[in-house]
């Protein structure tokens, strides 16, 4: 674990609120000093402390401080312009400035935050979702969960290990229209399911040119940034937002938008892959700076049915018309959800009829359910309370961006990954199984 300096960056509004033994101690010895309440009573105002102001981060603050009894008495960021920007949204929205921080692991010192919200790039979930548990504090991190399947498997250990509520931000299970497809598939109307198609187009995004490194901007402490990364020069392309566009912090597209969509197919159909095989490459942009995949179609195998991932940065038409989306292919009809709402197509059938008859009615599109972020948040909210698991435990999110790592590992290698679930293990392929997990950057280490 890598030793805290002295010095930290504070914000205007942060107060010399850090003990000199918190301060001197080692993320374990503040850890253990750190004795939060284990559940908030009735009536207790509940504080989360956001980790990462980016946009997403900011997104969820502003959806926790909807709800009246929530506080947040610290905010974090490593740009100490994002971090401005995470103070000023607390302040407007109640009336009092938090203390800002640049290393999260001074807001797990402190007794007065209950949860923190995890909305850092990737590379950063893992460690400061298991510091957060040892801590004792519940999270909200971002999806996708993770970088590897062992740091997932890291991260619900230590979830179970302190008995702290994570929550995945992978909001489609809180909503009413995701929730209405999936019964609707699971009252087996469509027959069965032999195949599932998830997918993403991003057509508002294109090629990002090949800019020089150079030097961090000012007030950012870029090395802290990187955290476990492998450490290089700095590039404004590998940096805000496009981090997800670099294997050292992310899995491109197809964990950025499969998390969200394969885990709806995970969710509806309730098993685990044994399998994948993937192809894809830089068709798109050849010459610009990401790394992974513009263009992309994983087949993740499943015991009873398979599943197609697809996705092309550059364009906007999926199957279905959808920019995004998941389809169930019943041996009746056809169920396709996306975000906007949810619709059934009906199969054909020729075997048994003379001519061809549709096997089932079709549905018309159900219109979707708006503000299902909101009630994401909520339900974690709830489960703080109640200490019920939540809608998208740890575990679910590690089980779906496990799916979709297997894809990225076939894609990487251009080869079939064969998975057991049992052991979360490749097998009989060790240059794959070394892609489940990660080097980190020393001094920084994941505890097992
Ligand atoms: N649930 C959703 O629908 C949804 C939507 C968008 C993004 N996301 C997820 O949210 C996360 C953030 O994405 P984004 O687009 O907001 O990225 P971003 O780059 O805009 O923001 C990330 C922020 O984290 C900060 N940061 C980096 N390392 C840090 C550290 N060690 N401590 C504190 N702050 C640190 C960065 O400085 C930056 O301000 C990603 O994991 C992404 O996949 C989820």
């Amino acid at each position: 674990m890598k030793k805290m300096k002295r010095r930290e960056f504070l914000g205007d509004t942060a107060k010399a609120s850090l003990s000199a033994t918190a301060l001197a101690a080692g993320l374990t010895t503040a850890a253990a000093a750190a004795s939060p309440r284990q559940r908030p009573a009735a009536g207790d105002r509940i504080r989360v402390a956001l980790i990462g102001a980016g946009d997403q981060g900011k997104a969820d603050l502003g959806a926790f401080l909807r709800l009246p009894e929530i506080d947040c008495p610290a905010v974090c960021d490593v740009d100490e312009k994002r971090l401005a920007e995470g103070v000023k949204r607390v302040s407007e929205a109640r009336g009092k400035a938090p203390d800002g921080y640049k290393d999260f692991r001074r807001i797990f010192d402190r007794k007065d935050v209950d949860a923190v919200i995890v909305g850092t790039p990737d590379h950063w979930h893992a460690l400061a979702t298991v510091l957060a548990c040892q801590a004792g504090k519940d999270v909200y991190v971002e999806k996708p969960l993770a970088t590897t399947i062992e740091e997932g498997r890291a991260m619900i250990a230590a979830a179970r290990k302190h008995n702290r509520v994570v929550q995945v931000g992978t909001q489609q299970r809180s909503s009413r229209h995701f929730q209405a497809a999936r019964d609707f598939v699971k009252s087996g109307q469509l027959g069965k399911i032999r195949m599932t198609r998830a997918w993403a187009y991003l057509d508002w995004k294109g090629s990002l040119g090949h800019p020089a490194d150079g030097p961090a901007p000012a007030g950012v402490d870029y090395d802290l940034w990187l955290g476990p990364a492998p450490a290089r020069p700095f590039n404004p392309m590998r940096f805000h937002h496009n981090f997800r566009w670099f294997w050292d912090y992310s899995g491109g597209l197809a964990t950025d938008w499969g998390a969200h969509m394969i885990d709806v197919v995970m969710w509806v159909m309730g098993e685990d892959p044994v399998g994948a095989m993937a192809i894809g490459g830089k068709y798109g942009f050849p010459d610009d700076i990401r790394e992974t995949p513009d263009t992309q179609q994983s087949v993740i195998e499943f015991p009873s049915f398979s599943l197609v991932w697809e996705h092309m940065i550059g364009c906007g038409v999926g199957p279905w018309q959808r920019e995004h989306g998941c389809e169930f292919h019943g041996e009746n009809g056809i169920l396709v959800v996306d975000r906007g709402g949810w619709e059934v197509h009906s199969e054909t059938d020729q075997l048994k009829q003379p001519d061809r008859v549709f096997r089932m009615l079709p549905k018309p599109r159900q219109a979707g359910s708006g503000d299902f972020h909101f009630e994401h948040v909520r339900n974690f909210v709830e489960s703080m309370k109640t200490r019920r698991p939540p809608t998208a435990d740890v575990e679910i999110g590690h089980k779906s961006v496990l799916a979709c790592h297997l894809g990225n590992i076939a894609v990487r290698l251009k080869r079939y990954v064969t998975w057991d679930p049992k052991t979360e293990k490749v097998v009989g392929d060790p240059e794959a199984q070394a892609l489940v997990g990660r080097t980190y950057r020393s001094p920084w280490v994941l505890p097992k």
